[in-house]
């Protein structure tokens, strides 16, 4: 197996490596070792001209975690730990667009993500992420500091309407209006396999720091969503059919990018199941 970064922060392409006989066989101990430390060295990783069926892409996700399901989609038939998200040529909004990590909003959000790529159009589609290690380290040490004592409040409720129209519209929710997910998190994650901090905040769900209110905590929220998505701390993957990646929804953010109206993309999603988010003290 072949490991090739994608920028010097964050994502690598693997390349010679059959997942599909991987499975089949049983995954060598070495290759999964291999797979776990890329994994936790460039945070989100891309295995290009895979071909695997939902129980392959289960079986692969749950080299990495225990399986886990989405509380705000339906699974596929017959495949309840996988779901398809789907963009039809007719729609215009996109599952998921604006930058966040997983399931924040949860008390165990999600540990990881796996996403693979059924149909995509031919240009545009690609994902965006954010190293939010990179985004934490960057900050002046008082600053530091000041976040290692904080905790934020995410809400599965915060741009909802956006969100819902946008899963309505790709098909893929079934949540109501009595559906609304909240909890509190350390704003300085400790990483749990690495020990490293990263900025655990994002756009799409943080409201507010726990003993403010959503005004008071917008000026700080905004300027740190502002330095966490700068293009130093990024890259961005241009998807083609039968890729597979994975995702650390510890210490990354992630953003589909909404350009290819009139072409559909389908991927399926398996979610791996986290712990509670540590702080660093
Ligand atoms: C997601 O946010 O899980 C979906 C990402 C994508 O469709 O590229």
């Amino acid at each position: 197996m072949q490991i090739r970064p994608l920028t010097p922060v964050v994502g690598a392409e693997l390349e010679a490596i059959d997942l599909a006989s991987q499975c089949e066989r049983g995954f060598d101990k070495a290759v999964v070792e291999q797979l776990r430390q890329a994994f936790l060295d460039h945070h989100v990783l891309f295995i290009r001209d895979q071909s695997l069926s939902p129980a392959q892409l289960t079986q692969f996700s749950a080299l990495f975690g225990p399986i886990g399901r989405y509380p705000f989609a339906e699974p596929i038939p017959g495949h309840p730990e996988v779901i398809a998200i789907i963009k039809e040529a007719s729609q215009q909004t996109v599952f998921g667009g604006i930058w966040h990590t997983d399931s924040a909003y949860m008390q165990q959000p999600s540990m990881a993500s796996v996403l693979y790529a059924v149909q995509v159009p031919d240009c545009g589609g690609d994902t965006l992420f954010a190293n939010m290690h990179a985004a934490y380290e960057t900050l002046d040490d008082e600053l530091q500091q000041q976040l290692q004592q904080r905790f934020a409040l995410h809400s599965s409720a915060k741009n909802r309407q956006r969100l819902r129209d946008d899963h309505l519209r790709a098909g893929a929710m079934s949540a109501t209006d009595d559906d609304v997910f909240e909890a509190v998190h350390p704003v300085v994650r400790r990483h749990p396999q690495t020990g490293k901090p990263s900025l655990y905040l994002s756009p799409a769900h943080t409201c507010l720091f726990e003993g403010e209110q959503m005004a008071e905590s917008e000026p700080l929220l905004t300027k740190l969503f502002a330095h966490a998505l700068q293009d130093d701390f990024k890259c961005r993957f241009r998807w083609t059919p039968g890729t597979v990646a994975i995702w650390d929804n510890r210490c990354l953010l992630h953003y589909p990018v909404n350009d290819y109206h009139g072409h559909r993309r389908e991927m399926w999603r398996v979610t791996i199941d986290g712990e509670q988010p540590l702080a660093m003290f």
